[in-house]
């Protein structure tokens, strides 16, 4: 016997309760409780301990017993991707990549079926978009003649029994919001249906070894519409987002049980669908404006050295609080900076408004451009542009000592790349082998020399 009963179930948390709050009592997120309907069967409570019911003993087995499934990984002609990925997707892995509506998840996982289609099995449920959508999209990018098999089937039972019999490497189903579970009377997209069909997705992919990849919108905050509980379910989050300029697109890795996080793809939007940029530098390079107050820097995302231009004004303040505007770095970083060159240097930058942001809207994290945003700083406080293919990489200290990093050969190599002939590191900086001239500098104030 079961009935149906109707809690209020949390879309940040999962949290459920029997009555609605306006903030839910555990996450205390306000506007986050939804209604949801769920089927309980009567004979759970006869499931107690010492009331076992139908149930019986597990059968209990050690490890080496236990079959070793194929670990091997489903690779692509998408470089991009594949890296972002770890390596290429994990087969029996189960993944969501997510975005804003309309970003071009759908068109970057028909690219990926299309290529992956290549060597795999691969169908491809779209829940949300008509075949004749999909074929249209397909003949833009160019692979209406794919192996990839489509289907337009939102319920989760039939997407389930067709993998199960058919036993594809992949399926992908776009998206999961609009997947219909069972008989739930509710609609896609609810708390209830989500949390269902990830559920159900996960048994297929781990009990199978059928890889799954689904999309997911997120809401206006940027957040993953549905529970956090999806996240926790999955083995891997990817957001695509957008970049103001070029029609880029970033391939974030935000969570990755098989490879790191923060790895980022670059893709650009154009007639033909999104295409790689594995040159990103190059591009980034190519904008850098060699005037005062840029410097270049190199910073490590996910397992690869980007070289950023840092932007940088200094203007006398004309209001009693000096400004600070500073975007895709932490503020307080430049203001420390700031503080630090003030100390050492007597110039007056407290008394400055400033203005400091990275070019090409990415967000920098790590002290490794702390050098970098101090010649910036100096750059357009003395109106003197650093010399030209310039990279500064290092600390800085509280007490101005300018510090070695790790891993410099990787920035290096990048740098030497792209055709970057001089580095300004810390004085006691190792680098093994490089053919760019090197200046070295120990303290804050030696770099004053560099502006004589
Ligand atoms: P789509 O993949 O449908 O986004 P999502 O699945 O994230 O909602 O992408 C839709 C946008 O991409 C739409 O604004 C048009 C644009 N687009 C191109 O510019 N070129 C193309 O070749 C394609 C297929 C889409
Ligand atoms: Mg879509």
């Amino acid at each position: 016997m079961s009935t149906k009963k109707t809690v209020f179930a949390c879309t940040e948390c999962g949290n459920e309760t029997g009555k609605w709050f306006g903030c839910c009592p555990q996450c205390k997120v306000w506007n986050s409780l939804e209604e949801v309907t769920v089927t309980t069967s009567s004979s759970s409570s006869a499931n107690k301990l010492g009331a076992r019911g139908t149930a019986g003993p597990v059968e209990l087995r050690r490890l080496d017993t236990i079959e070793k499934k194929p670990q091997d990984r489903l690779t692509c002609s998408i470089n991009e991707w594949d890296r972002v990925l770890g390596g290429g997707l994990m087969r029996g892995s189960f993944i969501i990549l997510t975005g804003d509506p309309g970003i071009g998840k759908s068109t970057l996982l028909l690219h990926v079926a299309h290529a992956l289609a290549q060597k795999y099995s691969v169908f491809y449920f779209s829940s949300e978009e008509s075949l004749e959508q999909v074929r249209t999209r397909a003949e833009r990018l160019g692979c209406l003649q794919s192996s990839v098999l489509f289907s337009d089937q939102a319920r989760l039972d039939e997407i389930i029994a067709t993998a199960e019999i058919k036993k594809p490497d992949l399926i992908i189903v776009d998206s999961i919001q609009n997947c219909l579970t069972g008989d739930n009377d509710l609609l896609p997209g609810s708390v209830g249906q989500l949390k269902e069909a990830a559920f159900r997705l996960m048994r297929l992919a781990k009990e199978r070894n059928i890889t799954v990849l689904l999309s997911g919108h997120i809401t206006k905050e940027g957040i993953m519409a549905g529970p956090k509980l999806l996240e926790h379910m999955v083995d891997g989050v990817f957001y695509l987002q957008g970049e103001d300029r070029w029609q880029t697109r970033i391939l974030r890795s935000i969570k990755n049980r098989f490879g790191t996080i923060n790895e980022l793809g670059f893709f650009e939007m154009c007639g033909a669908g999104l295409q790689e940029m594995p040159n990103i530098n190059a591009h980034f390079l190519e904008e850098q404006s060699h005037a005062p107050g840029s410097a270049l820097v190199s910073s490590i995302e996910g397992s690869r050295p980007l070289l950023l231009e840092l932007q940088a004004l200094t203007i006398a303040s004309q209001y009693g609080i000096p400004q600070r505007v500073i975007s895709g770095i932490d503020p307080k970083q430049v203001i420390l900076i700031a503080a630090i060159l003030e100390k050492y240097l007597h110039l007056k930058l407290s008394a400055s408004d400033i203005f400091f942001k990275i070019s090409g809207s990415l967000k920098i994290r790590g002290n490794t451009s702390d050098l970098g945003i101090a010649l910036a700083l100096l750059s357009t406080f003395f109106q003197q542009a650093l010399p030209s293919q310039c990279l500064s990489i290092g600390e800085i200290s509280l007490t101005g000592q300018i510090k070695p990093i790790n891993y410099i050969g990787l920035h290096v190599n990048e740098a030497e790349k792209f055709g970057i002939t001089n580095l300004i590191v810390s004085g006691t900086q190792k680098i093994e082998k490089t053919a760019c001239s090197v200046q070295r500098f120990k303290h804050v104030g030696e770099l004053l020399s560099l502006f004589e």
